[in-house]
């Protein structure tokens, strides 16, 4: 089976800043890849750059062997791509119901909206019990939660998450990285930037770690977790 998304020799940055260099990864249907990396390694700029919001100056990007480097972000909403931002972003004066309507252009396809509303409150009942409330009333969780929604209202294939799990408790995190296995068993293809590189590793299928722009190491869950510098760098002690 051939990946859904496919990154070769991939460069990118911003304005004259190159922050990406020759960066492989690829990502199966139904898989779980996170990138984990130190602070300013490139890790969201990837998902950017698949994104259409970093700078993308060299390689190519494939989604089902389309290639979709020069697609703009719309445009890759319309074939399947979400994006969830670093830090939650949200329409604090709206009320949580518009920030999940916002951006579905099903404004006259009522009855679609309607099923796929009721799809994201069952899956974040907190989001149904405030509906019509102020989003920036929600707690911090729970506005990761309405981001989270928010792109599940697209009817995503892949979902590009960046640091989804960053600013959460522990109990709250469990549920998110819960939430997002549920949502690859459920056939999403789910990319994961993550700071926690334990439990990145955990719940990915595959990791790779980004150093300086580039691939350090390419790995399953488990091998990793043993890997030398993994251990040294990461998890505090050989
Ligand atoms: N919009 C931007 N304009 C200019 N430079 C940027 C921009 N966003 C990021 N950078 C720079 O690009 C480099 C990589 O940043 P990136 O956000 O991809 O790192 P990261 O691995 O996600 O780090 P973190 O763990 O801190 O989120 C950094 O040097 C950063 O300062
Ligand atoms: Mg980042």
């Amino acid at each position: 089976m051939k990946p859904i998304l496919e990154i070769e020799k991939l460069d990118a940055g911003y304005n004259s800043l190159k922050v990406l260099e020759d960066v492989d990864m690829f990502l199966d249907k139904k898989e779980i890849v996170a990138i984990i990396g130190p602070n300013g390694a490139g890790k969201s700029t990837v998902i950017k750059a698949i994104f259409g919001i970093a700078n993308q100056t060299g390689g190519k990007i494939v989604l089902n062997g389309k290639d979709i480097s020069t697609l703009k972000t719309h445009e890759l909403i319309k074939e399947g791509v979400c994006y969830v931002n670093q830090g939650r972003v949200i329409f604090g004066d709206l009320s949580v119901k518009e920030n999940l309507e916002i951006g579905t252009r099903l404004e006259k396809d009522k009855k679609e909206l309607n099923k796929r509303l009721e799809e994201v409150y069952q899956r974040f009942p907190i989001l149904k019990e405030r509906a019509k409330e102020s989003a920036y009333t929600l707690s911090g969780g729970q506005q990761q939660m309405l981001a989270l929604g928010r792109a599940l209202m697209q009817k995503p294939k892949v979902l590009l998450l960046d640091e989804p799990s960053l600013g959460l408790s522990p109990k709250l995190q469990k549920e998110i990285f819960q939430i997002i296995k549920d949502l690859r068993d459920e056939g999403i293809s789910i990319m994961i930037v993550e700071q926690n590189a334990k439990k990145a590793i955990e719940i990915a299928d595959r990791t790779y770690l980004l150093e300086n722009g580039k691939v350090a190491l390419v790995g399953k869950g488990k091998d990793l977790l043993r890997n030398k510098k993994i251990k040294q760098i990461y998890l505090g002690g050989a």
